[in-house]
């Protein structure tokens, strides 16, 4: 069989299988399979496809068709330009977390400019946005905190990685609570689905990532709320908070803010699909 028969017949049962995207996880389930990048495979499309290669193609299809997310089956993922190690130890970093990172770099250059702040990413994570902001903002000094120690451990592997390891402490435990000096700057992707929204949500999520890096209780602000509560008495004046919500989540995240930072300019702002993205907290 040649390659190209072989990721059309795959394109079309992982199709099947419910993606929309399915010629593109096709070929990188291919690639992955050949050890080749992507324009190489083009080259190659109609070489016959070797029987070893076929089985690994065969072994990685069957996993996607088991909805296995792709990134957990590749392992790596790109996030803000760079590519990061993702295990089922974390989520699979969102493109609308972007948004965030970009938004945290913009506020840091304007208000701190040549003085790099002291950051702190809240449900690290694979450390997407740890490491994203480290390395966006030469000198400035970042706290990544989670409650889970896999998750932290990926996280100190994509920073080692990133070279940006020497700005970045690791710490565990619960939001807030580990830091120990204020900081100037808390951003937060933390979970916020809405408990009744999980069963309904595709398996690749519920079946594959972990429910507790993504579900935030009945309203989805169950622990966000928490952030902002305990937010107050860690961040430094002029500091400002930045935290990833849901797309229907802006009305009751400004009020969770308005009650927390009675005194503070708050805002939401947009992903690049327009949609309510990220609550703002500038005090
Ligand atoms: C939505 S994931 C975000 C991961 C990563 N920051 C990203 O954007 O891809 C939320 C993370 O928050 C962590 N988390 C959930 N509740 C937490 C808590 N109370 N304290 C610390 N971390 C928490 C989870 O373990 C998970 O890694």
């Amino acid at each position: 069989m040649r390659l190209r028969d072989a990721l059309r017949r795959g394109a079309n049962e992982i199709s099947s299988a419910g993606s929309d995207e399915a010629r593109l996880e096709a070929e990188l389930l291919l690639c992955e399979a050949l050890g080749v990048g992507r324009s190489r495979l083009y080259q190659q499309l109609n070489s016959e496809i070797l029987p070893e290669a076929s089985a690994a193609f065969e072994r990685l299809l069957a996993r996607r068709l088991a909805h296995e997310p792709l990134t957990y089956i590749i392992g790596r993922r790109e996030f803000f330009g760079r590519e990061f190690e993702v295990t089922p130890a974390a989520i699979v970093p969102r493109p609308e977390t972007e948004a965030l990172v970009e938004l945290v770099i913009q506020f840091a250059r304007e208000r701190f400019g040549g003085s790099p702040p002291t950051i702190a990413d809240i449900g690290t994570g694979s450390g997407v946005i740890a490491v994203s902001l480290a390395a966006g903002l030469p000198g400035a000094n970042v706290v990544a905190i989670d409650e889970s120690a896999d998750a932290l451990n990926l996280a100190r592997r994509n920073a080692d990685h990133h070279e940006v390891a020497a700005r970045i402490g690791f710490l565990r435990g619960d939001l807030l609570a580990p830091l120990g000096a204020a900081v100037d700057i808390i951003a937060a992707n933390l979970p916020y689905v809405r408990t009744p929204d999980w069963e309904q949500m595709p398996p690749e999520i519920r079946e594959w990532e972990p429910r507790s890096g993504l579900d935030g209780g009945a309203d989805g602000l169950r622990v966000i709320r928490r952030l902002l509560q305990q937010a107050p008495a860690r961040l430094r004046p002029g500091g400002a908070l930045f935290a990833e919500i849901g797309e229907e989540q802006g009305a009751r995240a400004v009020a969770g803010a308005r009650s927390a930072f009675p005194q503070a300019s708050i805002e939401l702002r947009r992903d690049l699909a327009g949609r309510d993205r990220v609550l703002v907290v500038l005090t």
